[in-house]
């Protein structure tokens, strides 16, 4: 836990470098439209950070966003004030009622629990989340590779904004960047010594259906190919209508 938090701190420091960076644009783009938010449905966003997913989300939506770090959190208080935030972790229950949320997002979280917690955060998403509603789940995927990310950058920044615009972006991205990989770097070891969990995309998908939540289309590479992508739907399978 100790370690954890401290690395967590640390890393914020440079999180919000990522903004910058397209695949991490698109990966939150892709998010956002899997969630079809519409103004009066209630969002859970767990293991939020420091709220970048609410840069990428229509004004007027009813976003908590639950997460563990402190530091994580007043980041998130700073850029967005009005924002409800819980400081909870996810390995314990949540304080939500049941049936409390119409969306739920987590976004590069469950592969820094070691995965025999999964389960019990994934039982805990299913409690609070509404009949039918839909569950958006990403996480960073075996053989994740940070250096892919930066150099997809790279190769979108070219193309789209010429390589005057590129070289001066990148060379401001220098200093974070070498810090972001150097704490991908840790993050990878820590896989090593069974502490985080990245999965394939077939275990990703597989974990949620155990639990009885439905698959809405198939697992998507998405972040440079360095993530997996699930959209799940809460109800039971039983009462799936195939009409
Ligand atoms: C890689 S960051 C992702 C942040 C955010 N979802 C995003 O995409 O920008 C992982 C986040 O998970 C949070 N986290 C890790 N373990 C957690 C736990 N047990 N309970 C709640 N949050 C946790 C960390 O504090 C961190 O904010």
């Amino acid at each position: 836990m100790e370690y954890q938090s401290k690395f967590w701190n640390d890393y914020f420091n440079y999180y919000d470098v990522l903004l910058r960076v397209i695949p991490y644009q698109e990966l939150f783009k892709r998010i956002v439209s899997h969630l079809q938010v519409s103004k009066n449905i209630k969002l859970l966003d767990l293991g939020a950070g420091t709220g970048n997913l609410q840069a990428f989300l229509p004004k007027n939506i009813d976003v908590i966003s639950l997460d563990n770090s402190a530091e994580a959190l007043d980041r998130l208080k700073t850029k967005f004030p009005n924002a409800q935030v819980y400081k909870h972790s996810i390995t314990e229950k949540l304080p939500f009622k049941d049936n409390e949320f119409d969306r739920i997002i987590s976004n590069n979280v469950l592969y820094t629990l070691p995965s025999d917690q999964w389960d019990f955060v994934i039982s805990e998403i299913k409690r609070v989340s509404k009949p039918q509603s839909l569950i958006v789940i990403s996480n960073l995927n075996t053989n994740f590779k940070a250096i892919k990310i930066y150099k997809d950058h790279i190769k979108k920044s070219l193309r789209n904004k010429g390589v005057l615009k590129t070289i001066w972006d990148v060379s401001s991205l220098i200093y974070p960047t070498i810090k972001m990989i150097q704490f991908n770097k840790i993050i990878n070891k820590n896989n090593e010594k069974g502490r985080y969990s990245f999965l394939n995309a077939e275990e990703q998908k597989l974990k949620f259906e155990k639990h009885d939540l439905i698959s809405v289309g198939e697992t998507e590479k998405i972040y440079s190919g360095q993530a997996n992508l699930n959209v799940f739907i809460s109800r039971k399978k039983n009462t799936v209508s195939t009409a």
